[in-house]
């Protein structure tokens, strides 16, 4: 008994120790039981609110994929994407690869209106589109994993850091390389997490300058984008990134790369004879490594928190701090 006691306050002492080392690393700690007491239907309701939102239109899946990624590059995965301009707050949503671009705002807010109707000022907006982005990719026939939860949501917002830390469309390879390390996220991350780009629309604005100029395209893919893109206006003009299966989360958008039909200058930077290319081969001939290897990544992207010492909450409404 008394040995065992000793041990056990030694074992005690271990642990405080190991969790004074995790706290100070990390402010949170993520787990997909989060609210498995205080908000039990969480995962119903939000799957079926994505299920709704992709009745009336399927690309919403990537749209809100999408909105996931700007959450997360942008001072970690803390909501701060969804908060409004006002006369006294420059948000996000006007950062310049957002403006008239990210969309999907109002999925989020009706999810969190039935959220909060079940689980009042309990789930955080950050959480919301974390497992909002699972069930996109899931719905559109992509994988599912757990999603570790209790992320916080941020009072404030930063224009110049999504300016600064979401990529463009122009990037070279050396320049997503270092975007994503910047994250902590691997090549091998950024080649599996720009799979998203299997689902969505691009402005004919972003690569517009690709299928007129560039001379590592398919011919008849640039002839084909030429058609609904031209040389000038119509820059708000969309085209699926994927050709083969617009709506479809799969492997096609490396089928794509391999033959130089990727849209976007950055999408084909990971197939043009660079340090990526036998990874895109790869995942172009199997599904099963592209999955898992996305799933891997999404953790990974998923897991970046704000700084230690930022001040956040459970936001009530997603477009503004309580
Ligand atoms: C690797 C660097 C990346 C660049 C340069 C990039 C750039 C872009 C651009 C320019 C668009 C079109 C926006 C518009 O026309 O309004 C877009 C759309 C999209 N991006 Fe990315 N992106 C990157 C990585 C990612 C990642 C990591 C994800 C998610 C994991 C992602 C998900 C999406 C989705 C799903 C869309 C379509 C959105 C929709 O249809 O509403 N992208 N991206
Ligand atoms: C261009 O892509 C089409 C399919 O989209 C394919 O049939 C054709 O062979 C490709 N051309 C070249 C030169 O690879």
């Amino acid at each position: 008994m008394a040995a065992f006691a000793t041990r056990s306050a030694a074992f005690l002492g271990l642990a405080v120790v190991l969790c004074f080392l995790a706290g100070a690393a990390s402010a949170q700690q993520l787990s997909p039981n989060f609210y498995s007491r205080s908000c039990p239907n969480l995962a119903s309701i939000v799957r079926s609110g994505m299920t709704a939102a992709l009745q009336t239109e399927r690309r919403m899946g990537a749209s809100i994929l999408r909105l996931f990624f700007h959450d997360c590059f942008v001072n970690g995965c803390d909501g701060s994407i969804l908060l409004d301009d006002t006369s006294t707050f420059t948000g996000e949503k006007n950062a310049g690869p957002n403006a008239n671009s990210a969309r999907g705002f109002e999925v989020i807010d009706a999810i969190k209106t039935r959220v909060e109707a079940a689980c009042r000022a309990t789930v955080s907006c950050a959480d919301i589109l974390a497992l909002a982005a699972r069930d996109g990719v899931n719905l559109l026939g992509g994988p599912t994993w757990s999603v570790p939860l209790g992320r916080k949501d941020s009072r404030t917002a930063s224009q110049s850091a999504a300016n600064a830390n979401l990529p463009g469309p122009g990037s070279s390879l050396a320049t997503l390389i270092a975007m994503f390390g910047n994250k902590n996220l691997s090549p091998r991350d950024m080649t599996a997490l720009s799979g998203a780009h299997t689902i969505g629309r691009s402005q004919c604005q972003f690569f517009r300058n690709r299928i007129y100029n560039e001379r590592n395209i398919n011919a008849s893919f640039a002839a084909l984008r030429q058609r609904t893109c031209p040389r000038s206006g119509g820059d708000g003009n969309l085209a699926p990134f994927d050709v083969q299966t617009a709506d479809g989360f799969d492997n096609a958008y490396y089928q794509n790369l391999v033959g130089q039909r990727g849209l976007l200058h950055s999408d084909q930077e990971l197939f043009n004879g660079g340090s990526q290319d036998a990874l895109v081969r790869q995942y172009s001939s199997s599904p099963s490594q592209f999955s898992a290897d996305f799933v891997t990544a999404m953790l990974k992207m998923g897991g970046l928190l704000p700084s230690s010492g930022t001040q956040t909450e459970v936001r009530l409404n997603c477009r503004r701090p309580n």
